[in-house]
């Protein structure tokens, strides 16, 4: 497949690995199930946010940008990656996180200060609302901000996992091997948006499943179809992405945002014990519990071969200490 050639920076640490979860798949037979490692993607622990970042940081250096600003909680996996990815750029980063200040600083957060990181918290305002001040106030003053709206869901973020698609379906074809599903963690959507776009490109029988850790299925699957649309046009492929036809699973959130389930839970030491992969508790924890369910449920049919897309995150759980005690 052609695909228009946008500016990047090589900055991932590209192909990640497809590996085959052979532990796993003995409490699953009939079933091949590999893990897609954006886990590994680099980048100070790396994560999927760095396939976004290569083409946001690849944008804001054409755009003459002298400090980069970005949003998220104060878990914000995609706030680690923006500061390590900035200062390996040499350029400032401002991270705006939203609430207040935790008395400790756990995880990402501990990591964002370590990365040099200029952290700021919100307090009761919405987050994307004071970066968009503070970027205006240093406009003002002759500095040229970028900044990047949460979890890097843009279009041009997404293309990043238009390519990722190729990128996988290339080592599973080398393995030959078919894949038929792949799971993945939906938060902000631009993830999902990148892979439904490479597989309706490449491969239509191809099923993503989004698993939302946050909105509902009905909100995730039309922010999914737009940034699938609006990066297929940067691509300059002819192709609209209708949100019927995205599909996106609300049903493993559980309480709210971050708050971990006890399938989430279980997801995490199923993983470590059988494979020593580490999953997180906010994303790929509750999207592996998905998978779980539908393997154990006879969702997942009899010879289908399953990705699990690996987004990373594992350094919050450092934060989750105590719903992890085991
Ligand atoms: C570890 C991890 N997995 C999945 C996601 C979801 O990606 P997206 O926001 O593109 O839907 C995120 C986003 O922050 C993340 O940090």
């Amino acid at each position: 497949m052609q695909f228009a050639r946008l500016p990047r920076l090589r900055l991932a640490g590209l192909p990640t690995p497809l590996e085959e979860a052979t532990r796993l798949e003995r409490l699953f037979p009939g079933t091949r199930l590999f893990l897609k490692r954006d886990d590994l993607t680099h980048p100070a622990l790396g994560g999927n946010k760095a396939r976004k970042l290569e083409f946001l940081l690849a944008d804001a250096r054409r755009q003459g940008a002298d400090v980069v600003l970005t949003v998220g909680g104060p878990q914000s996996n995609h706030a680690r990656i923006t500061a390590a990815l900035s200062a390996r750029l040499g350029w400032e980063c401002i991270l705006v996180l939203e609430g207040a200040e935790p008395p400790e600083a756990q995880g990402n957060l501990l990591i964002d200060r370590l990365l040099g990181a200029d952290v700021r918290f919100a307090g009761a305002r919405p987050a994307q609302e004071v970066m968009e001040e503070i970027a205006a106030g240093l406009e003002a003053q002759g500095r040229r901000p970028y900044a990047i709206p949460v979890g890097g869901s843009t279009p041009l973020g997404a293309v990043g996992y238009c390519l990722a698609m190729e990128e996988m379906l290339a080592q599973a074809s080398d393995a030959g091997v078919v894949v038929h599903r792949v799971y993945v963690a939906t938060g902000s959507g631009g993830t999902q948006a990148g892979l439904v776009l490479g597989a309706r490109v490449l491969d239509p029988s191809l099923r993503v499943t989004g698993v939302s850790v946050s909105r509902s299925a009905e909100e995730s699957r039309s922010r999914v179809a737009e940034l699938a649309t609006g990066a297929a046009s940067l691509l300059g492929l002819p192709v609209r992405v209708e949100a019927a036809r995205v599909e996106v699973l609300d049903g493993y959130v559980g309480p709210g945002y971050g708050v971990p389930t006890p399938g989430c839970l279980e997801a995490i030491r199923l993983l470590a014990r059988e494979e020593g992969v580490l999953l997180d508790p906010v994303y790929t924890g509750k999207a592996m519990a998905c998978l779980l369910d539908h393997l154990r449920r006879g969702v997942i049919g009899e010879g289908e071969n399953v990705v699990f897309w690996h987004t990373g995150g594992a350094p919050a759980l450092f934060a989750y200490s105590q719903e992890l005690e085991v």
